[in-house]
């Protein structure tokens, strides 16, 4: 592919969009970053060429894309805590989806007609059945899930009257940190299990508390599918090399196809950091399905892409980039 495209990351100073700028300059790219910085970071954008604009500013974005002569627009911004979701959903449905339809506007009017958009696993609800397929129906419990499933059939609207080519990508849950330790989580406030883990092991947090242990799964606790986000930069380029060669309109999901309960993770931080996790059983919290695997066979058999690193890779590359964030 050209080195000189112009990719438009938007969100691109959050945890996975700078992540992806990172993995994209090491491939010789040149990434351009917008974000409005309402939860990214000023430090993640480095040298990258940014604009601080809000995806709701049709005008301005608009006049970037015309500007640039943009390829291809990634869309990681959104707002990600289900729980202020379920408290303040306009909140949700204004950032996530009304401004997307600004974005989107002002692509198709800027002439850009590729797309890759950042979904999620909470659209699907509670499944029945695991591994999740794509076709399984989309069922989203909470304002957050529903925010992200309405971009979805939106872009299967602007595919049906060819305006937008995209690729969803349904995450499941995005972990770890670059190698090179330039980027990674850190969201305010901390939702996520291995962050929060390891803000007790260096004794930030007293204890961790585990939201329910009388699940239906094999020590009572959650199991989710942790995927490392080297792994989803790697699945977004190929994302992109697809729609470029002439790749249709489709969604696939990203997850590792293993599924950890929330004591395991406990444990391997325990194993990797060689120290104790203090927890304490909490209630469970409303809408938290007992178990959540991807699939990949789709991505897999389209994108010929998989999994490589391990979950071992993700607390250890977690643990030191939580040493470092946290020594700043
Ligand atoms: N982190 C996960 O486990 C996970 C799982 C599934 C899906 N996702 C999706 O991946 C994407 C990135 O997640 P993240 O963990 O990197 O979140 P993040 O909060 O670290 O990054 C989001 C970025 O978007 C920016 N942003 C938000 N609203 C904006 C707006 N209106 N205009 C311009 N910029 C705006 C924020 O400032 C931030 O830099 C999100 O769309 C999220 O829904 C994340």
């Amino acid at each position: 592919m050209n080195k000189d495209l112009k990719i438009l990351i938007c969100g691109g100073a959050g945890y996975i969009g700078s992540t992806f700028c990172y993995y994209l300059k090491k491939k010789g790219y040149n990434p351009i970053i917008l974000d409005n910085l309402s939860k990214g970071h000023k430090e993640y954008v480095m040298d990258f060429e940014f604009y601080n604009y809000d995806i709701g500013d049709y005008t301005s974005i608009l006049n970037l894309i015309k500007k640039l002569k943009v390829d291809i627009v990634f869309h990681f911004s959104a707002f990600i805590e289900v729980g202020e979701s379920v408290k303040d959903p306009i909140k949700y449905y204004e950032n996530n989806t009304a401004k997307t339809i600004n974005l989107l506007r002002a692509c198709i009017d800027g002439g850009t007609k590729y797309f890759i958009f950042s979904s999620t696993a909470a659209v699907y609800g509670i499944p029945e059945k695991f591994p999740i397929l794509e076709e399984f129906p989309s069922n989203p419990i909470n304002p957050y899930g529903r925010s992200k499933s309405m971009v979805e059939q939106i872009l299967q609207d602007l595919d049906m009257a060819s305006l937008i080519k995209s690729v969803s990508l349904r995450y499941f849950n995005a972990s770890g940190a670059l190698p090179s330790l330039e980027t990674g989580e850190a969201h305010n406030p901390e939702t996520h299990i291995i962050p929060r883990i390891l803000d007790v092991i260096i004794g930030k947090s007293d204890y961790f508390t585990i939201y329910g242990d009388d699940y239906p799964t094999l020590d009572g606790t959650c199991i989710r599918d942790y995927i490392h986000v080297v792994d989803l930069a790697e699945a977004h380029f190929l994302a992109m090399e697809y729609l470029l060669n002439g790749g249709k309109t489709e969604i696939f999901n990203l997850g590792s196809e293993n599924g950890y309960s929330v004591k395991q993770i406990i444990e391997s931080v325990e194993k990797i950091t060689k120290k104790k996790v203090d927890f304490k059983i909490g209630k469970r919290r409303e809408g938290d399905p007992p178990i959540l695997i991807a699939s990949s066979k789709k991505i897999n058999e389209v994108l010929g892409w998989k999994a490589n690193y391990r979950l071992d890779d993700i607390i250890q590359t977690s643990y030191l980039w939580h040493q470092k964030l946290n020594n700043r």
